[in-house]
């Protein structure tokens, strides 16, 4: 048997250190080394006996494939590419307390209530049977055929669930409280969740079960343990949601089987996680009228069309440097937008205090967020107020071009649903500047080429502006 040594390794990114220190080498994360043993992480050659010869065969097989399996709750098919996958490996990653665990035991329960009745098991290592029960009762899933167990060892839970029978959906709640008895480490370090997944992800495969693993999340909101765990499983599941709010959002970071990208949103109630059919009325549910600095921004979660409010407030600065503060977007496009409109449109933020906010806690990344943002950001500079039965989308560029953006039509069509009545958007090929066509969609669609266009729009004392009329209170 090889000797043992003991190596410090981060529980961030998987390097190993020789000796403690308090910064990792690897990825530059303080206070993430923790001791482990050389036997648990160096890999053993391949020695001894020759390996079997493995079958080659085609892409087209004999059999058809077995078919996904639907819970019946269409935001979390719709997340999972319509349906689990047959001996797939799913990682459900999430703050405590934000839903996983009762989202899974929906998730199960409904698919044991499903036509296809699958065989759910659902193992928690960190409640008691009792304390699940309890909250299946709450949630008024007494009596869904889910089979419980309450377990952390990766081998009796591997005894028994490699049968000639085997269930069609199993949930490992968490991954951080299993272990593996031949190794040293503690539960919830680098080697026994890596191994642990491992041997659980393996047996999946081999019996043909989809296997949810629910995943912790660090400070910093990556999935606790090695990156590796992402690269294992076929699909990485983010809940998220902000604590003061409701609503929760599912959204896939990869997925082998699917689409990438996709929402599913849901509401946390007291009778658990209900769907949201229509995210666009929750998010701007609690618009306020006419107000300044802020503009509705019309943008794509994945396959589906969403319409969120984009607030901005700048306020004099108290110091020299002032501050840029920005929740649910991005700090550094922020900056990039600010210094287009000093450098192109002769705005001057520079003496102000910028605070930028995605109302409801929806956090964006769709560069397609610019005009909305620059709108918001001009409309609280100025006291002018964006109409508020306008959407606003489009991409600004270093110049202050604004550059036209995917699916325009399917943002148009949500605005429409919802009520609004003007849309600021990019130019389409072939048109002048701040034409006006009325589609017959009932939208009244203002192109804008460059970032003075929408300056222009948003000044109320402009002859001609579509919006002089309703926009304007300076
Ligand atoms: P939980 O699923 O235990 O979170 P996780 O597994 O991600 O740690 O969710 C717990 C939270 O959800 C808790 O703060 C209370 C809330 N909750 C409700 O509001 N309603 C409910 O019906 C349930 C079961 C939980
Ligand atoms: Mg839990």
């Amino acid at each position: 048997m090889a000797r043992v040594k003991t190596l410090f390794v981060c529980q961030d990114c998987g390097a190993s250190h020789p000796k403690w220190a308090g910064q990792c080498d690897g990825c530059g994360a303080w206070n993430t080394l923790s001791e482990e043993q050389t036997a648990d992480i160096a890999p053993k050659g391949l020695s001894g006996s020759k390996g079997r010869k493995i079958n080659f065969v085609g892409l087209r097989g004999s059999e058809a494939c077995p078919p996904r399996l639907p819970s019946g709750i269409a935001e979390f098919d719709r997340v999972c590419g319509g349906g689990l996958v047959p001996g797939s490996a799913l990682l459900v990653g999430g703050d405590p307390g934000i839903g996983k665990s009762t989202l899974l035991l929906q998730v199960s329960a409904a698919l044991a209530k499903s036509k296809g009745h699958a065989r759910c098991i659902y193992i928690s290592g960190e409640e008691a049977v009792d304390q699940v029960r309890m909250r299946a009762d709450r949630l008024g899933l007494a009596d869904a055929p889910v089979d419980l167990a309450s377990a952390t060892s990766v081998r009796d839970i591997m005894a028994s669930l490699d049968r000639a029978d085997p269930p069609h959906v199993v949930v490992a709640d968490s991954i951080q409280t299993l272990y593996v008895d031949n190794l040293e480490s503690a539960p919830g370090t680098v080697a026994q969740v890596r191994t642990s997944a491992q041997e659980l992800i393996r047996l999946a495969k081999r019996r043909g079960f989809a296997l949810f693993l629910v995943g912790h999340v660090t400070k910093e909101g990556n999935i606790a343990g090695p990156r590796v765990l992402e690269h294992m499983v076929d699909t990485v599941l983010y809940f998220e949601g902000e604590r003061g709010h409701q609503f929760r959002i599912l959204r896939t970071v990869k997925n082998r089987f699917g689409p990438a990208d996709e929402i599913g949103v849901f509401e946390m109630m007291d009778s658990g996680l209900s769907e949201v059919a229509n995210p666009s009325a929750l998010f701007l549910a609690d618009r306020e009228g006419e107000v300044s600095g802020a503009s509705v921004f019309a943008g794509i979660e994945g396959s589906r069309p969403m319409l969120v409010e984009i607030q901005a407030l700048t306020a004099p600065s108290a110091f020299g440097t002032p501050r840029r503060t920005v929740v649910g977007w991005d700090s550094g496009r922020l900056n990039m937008i600010l210094a287009v409109l000093e450098a192109r449109c002769g705005l001057s933020f520079g003496s102000n205090d910028v605070y930028l906010n995605v109302a409801g806690g929806m956090k964006i990344s769709e560069p397609a967020a610019d005009l909305a943002v620059a709108a918001a950001l001009v409309s609280s500079l100025t006291d002018v107020s964006v109409p508020p039965e306008a959407i606003v989308f489009g991409e600004i560029g270093l110049s202050g071009e604004i550059r036209p953006v995917s699916l325009s039509g399917a943002r148009l069509k949500e605005a429409e649903k919802l009520g609004f009545r003007h849309a600021i958007m990019p130019k389409r090929k072939g048109q002048k500047n701040g034409r006006k066509t009325d589609t017959g969609s009932g939208l009244i669609q203002t192109e804008t080429g460059h970032l003075q266009d929408l300056l222009t729009l948003l000044s109320p004392h402009t002859a001609g502006s579509p919006f002089s009329a309703v926009g304007g209170q300076s």
